[in-house]
């Protein structure tokens, strides 16, 4: 039985990925997930367990609203990480920060209220990684092969980041799926 996520001042590195590793398509196109389905009341579990959001300023200059998260149902602070802030558009709901990874979490948990603060980006979440200041990696894998875009993580020549399940009996066991070209 899969264990629903819940609210705990974590922070989540969570994303729907294609089965080979992208979280976004080239251009950080999305619409290869029309058509994917999730669990029943997936929305619903992750809108009243976020707090806030911390995104990265591609993310933001690719999808500038930050009403559209969960679709509109979620509603909540949105951080956006960049070195530039000067020239982002003032939007309500959305802080620009030009500040380390550590204190963007720091200011995103405090605005989570013991909620999750949920990471939208892989590039800070591979920082954040390095920091040790993620909680829970968090994946929807969506039933498609992308082979382009933007992976989930890039490290050349980094190590192994070992990994342990959560709400596993084995928290090693290798996760099976099998699927068929549609
Ligand atoms: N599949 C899903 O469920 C899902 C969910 C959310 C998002 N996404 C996708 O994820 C993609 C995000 O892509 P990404 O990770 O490549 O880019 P990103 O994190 O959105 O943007 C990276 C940029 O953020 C800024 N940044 C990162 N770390 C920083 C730091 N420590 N200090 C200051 N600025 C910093 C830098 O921009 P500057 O130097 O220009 O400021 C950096 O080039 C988007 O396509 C989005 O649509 C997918």
């Amino acid at each position: 039985m899969f264990e629903p996520q819940t609210a705990g001042g974590k922070v989540l590195w969570h994303f729907t990925m294609s089965l080979d590793g992208f979280v976004a398509g080239p251009g950080h196109s999305m619409d290869w997930m029309t058509g994917t389905t999730f669990r029943p009341g997936l929305i619903d579990e992750y809108a009243s367990t976020t707090g806030a959001v911390l995104g990265g300023r591609d993310g933001w200059d690719a999808y500038p609203d930050p009403g559209g998260i969960y679709g509109g149902v979620w509603k909540g602070p949105l951080f956006v990480l960049t070195h530039h802030p000067e020239d982002a558009t003032p939007t309500d709901g959305a802080t620009f920060l030009d500040c380390g990874p550590a204190e963007a979490v720091r200011i995103g948990l405090e605005a989570a209220g013991g909620k999750n603060l949920e990471v939208f980006s892989p590039d800070i979440g591979r920082q954040l990684l390095e920091l040790g200041l993620i909680d829970e990696i968090d994946l929807h894998i969506a039933p498609v092969l992308l082979g382009d875009g933007i992976r989930l993580y890039v490290n050349p020549g980094g190590p192994p980041i070992r990994l342990r399940g959560v709400g596993t009996e084995d928290p090693l066991a290798s996760v099976d799926v099998r699927f068929r070209p549609a």
